[in-house]
C-alpha cells in the first residue's frame, strides 16, 4: 500500500479536502493516526480520551477485536452488495432488530448515515400518510445534508435558507426555552428570508415562539418573587405575580 509520511496527513488534508459545517479557511483538524479502546493519537503521538466516541459512534471501544473480526470476514466474502440483493447481513440484521423493537415495529431499512436515515424517514411518512408537513424541534440536529439539514434547528441551518426542503416546521419546545440560542431564535422569524421557509401561518409560528418564552419568564418572576422575600424579608418592593397570560389559540404543540 502507497503512503505518505505522518508530517503530510493534515497539509495535504487541508489542501484537498472540504470539511463538513465548517468555515474551511479556518479549520484546526487533529491529524489522528491510531485508537485503541478509548483512546485515540495524533501524528505527534499526543494521546487523547475519546470522550466522544469520535462522534458518538465508536461506542464499544475503538480496535474492538470482534467488530475487526467481523469486518475482514464480510470483506473477504462479500465487499458490496447492490441495494436490490438480499444478504446474509441484511436477513441477521432484519431479524436482530425485530427481536428488540416493540410489537408492530419489525420491518428495517437500513442506510448509510443519519442524514440519509432522517431524509428516507420523511420520505417514508409522507409517502404513507399523503401529508407534507414535518414538525422538529428548533433544539435538534438531523445531519448535513439539504433535507435533513431543513430539519436541523440550530443556527447553522440559517445560511442556507430557503432553498432546503420545504414544508418543514419548527417549534420551540418548554425545555428547549432556556437556552439563549434558542431565545435567539425569535426575531429571525421575523426576516423575510427565513419566514416563507418556516412557516404558512406566520402569526401561529410566533405564537409558538413566544409561548414557551413567555412561560419561562412567567416561572423566572415566580422563581424570584419567592426567593426575595425569602432572602431579604418581606416588605415594600415585593412584587406580586403578573397575571398569566391567556393560553395560545389553536397553536400550542404542547
Ligand atoms: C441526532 C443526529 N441525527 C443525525 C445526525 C447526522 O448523521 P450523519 O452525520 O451520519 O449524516 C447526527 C450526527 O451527528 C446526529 O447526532
Amino acid at each position: 500500500m502507497t503512503t505518505i509520511p505522518d508530517s503530510e496527513i493534515l497539509p495535504l488534508s487541508l489542501e484537498h479536502t472540504f470539511w463538513t459545517w465548517s468555515a474551511q479557511g479556518k479549520v484546526a483538524p487533529i491529524p489522528v493516526t491510531r485508537a485503541e479502546g478509548v483512546y485515540f493519537w495524533d501524528t505527534a503521538g499526543k494521546r487523547y480520551l475519546d470522550f466522544n466516541s469520535m462522534t458518538m459512534c465508536v461506542n464499544i471501544g475503538h480496535g474492538n477485536q470482534r467488530v475487526i473480526d467481523a469486518i475482514v470476514a464480510q470483506a473477504r466474502a462479500l465487499p458490496y452488495a447492490a441495494p436490490g440483493m438480499a444478504t446474509r447481513p441484511r436477513a441477521e440484521l432484519g431479524k436482530l432488530l425485530d427481536e428488540i423493537t416493540p410489537p408492530g415495529v419489525s420491518k428495517f431499512m437500513f442506510t448509510l448515515g443519519g442524514a440519509d436515515a432522517n431524509e428516507n424517514a420523511v420520505k417514508l411518512a409522507r409517502g404513507y400518510t399523503g401529508k407534507h408537513k414535518i414538525l422538529t424541534r428548533y433544539r435538534s440536529y438531523h445531519g448535513a445534508s439539504a433535507g435533513a439539514m431543513a430539519l436541523t434547528g440550530d443556527p447553522r441551518r440559517w445560511p442556507w435558507e430557503p432553498t432546503l426542503m420545504p414544508g418543514v416546521v419548527h417549534f420551540l419546545d418548554r425545555f428547549g426555552a432556556l437556552l439563549l440560542g434558542e431565545l435567539l431564535v425569535a426575531p429571525v422569524v421575523e426576516q423575510p428570508v427565513v419566514k416563507p421557509v418556516l412557516v404558512d401561518r406566520p402569526e401561529l409560528e410566533k405564537q409558538r415562539l413566544v409561548k414557551p418564552l413567555d412561560d419561562l419568564l412567567f416561572a423566572l418572576h415566580g422563581f424570584f418573587s419567592h426567593i426575595r422575600p425569602a432572602v431579604l424579608g418581606r416588605g415594600p418592593g415585593v412584587k406580586r405575580h403578573p397575571p398569566r397570560s391567556p393560553p395560545n389559540e389553536g397553536g400550542s404543540f404542547r
